[in-house]
């Protein structure tokens, strides 16, 4: 598996094991053990998914060890401001019981973000979350917050895809050297996407699916991808991108099918409103 470097020297692997909505208490622990079978060693959670204790059970289990694998985890909303999330960061650590966390992400970017902020950031100086990271950050939320931060995020975990390019977010990003992650690297299924002509020859081309395109185009970019798939043959694939390269002329056919849109806007209100009301606990 292909590492990145983040920013602050921590080195990832580049293609991880999404979890969003996948359920407790057995679908999650089953996807994640099958991962690890298939060489995930990259395993994305969330608090808001409310998985991760399943997550840290498959873990466990696999037999694995702890430091060849990396987890990554959010806060929710729920938990923002400093003193909440504090509680927020050690109830993660419990959950997915582990004694630290390799990376863990601002969920959403509302409420008291600074002062959750400030809280991760004295996590990160005591070892109990070794990178710390945004996500949904777009180029006006992160001007009105990156002013209030003293350690630079890691990355910023967003909608991208071939459909979804994220441009001018990566420019403004690649200034303070924060890496782009992907979440529905794949248009979460778009049949468009998976169905271009351009991404279908190329995938002919190479010998393999439309998915496996799209990914390792997503990691020539640079970009982090964290692909979801309930199929095992398709979890395996997934991760089998290293063995064939997209010339400088296919990256950049691939580029021109940037639409400039995604499918979720983090600065519309309703959203904001909709989100703000996710309670994850009492
Ligand atoms: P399935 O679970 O049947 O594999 P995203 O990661 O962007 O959210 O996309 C997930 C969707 O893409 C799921 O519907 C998944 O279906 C499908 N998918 C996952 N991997 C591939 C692949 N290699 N080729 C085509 N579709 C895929």
């Amino acid at each position: 598996m292909k590492q990145f470097e983040l920013n602050d020297g921590t080195m990832i692997p580049s293609v991880g094991f999404g979890v969003f909505m996948i359920p407790n208490d057995g679908p999650t622990y089953d996807a994640v053990l099958e991962a690890l079978k298939a060489g995930y060693r990259h395993i994305d959670t969330a608090a808001g998914y409310m998985n991760e204790s399943d997550v840290g059970k498959a873990i466990k289990d696999s037999g694995i060890d702890r430091s060849e694998i990396f987890i990554t985890s959010k806060l929710w909303l729920q938990d923002y401001g400093y003193e909440n999330a504090k509680i927020g960061i050690d109830n993660s650590l419990k959950l997915l019981g582990v004694d630290y966390i390799d990376l863990y992400l601002l969920h959403q970017p509302y409420g008291d973000y600074l002062g959750a902020w400030k809280a991760l950031e004295e996590a990160k100086e005591e070892g109990k979350l070794k990178s710390i990271g945004i996500s949904n950050i777009t180029v006006n939320l992160w001007r009105k917050f990156k002013d209030g931060m003293h350690v630079m995020p890691s990355v910023n975990q967003v909608e991208f895809n071939p459909f979804t390019q994220q441009k001018e977010l990566r420019n403004e990003m690649a200034k303070d050297n924060i890496r782009l992650e992907a979440w529905y690297p794949l248009g979460h299924g778009n049949k468009d996407l998976l169905t271009n002509p351009t991404i279908l020859s190329l995938a002919e081309k190479y010998n393999k699916n439309a998915g496996q395109i799209i990914l390792r185009w997503i990691n020539q970019e640079g970009v982090i991808s964290l692909p979801k798939s309930t199929n095992p043959a398709r979890v395996k694939g997934n991760i089998d991108i290293f063995d064939f390269e997209l010339t400088d002329e296919e990256m950049n056919a691939i580029r021109a099918l940037d639409t400039g849109k995604g499918t979720h806007n983090p600065e519309d209100p309703a959203n904001e409103t909709r989100l703000m009301g996710l309670k994850i606990h009492d």
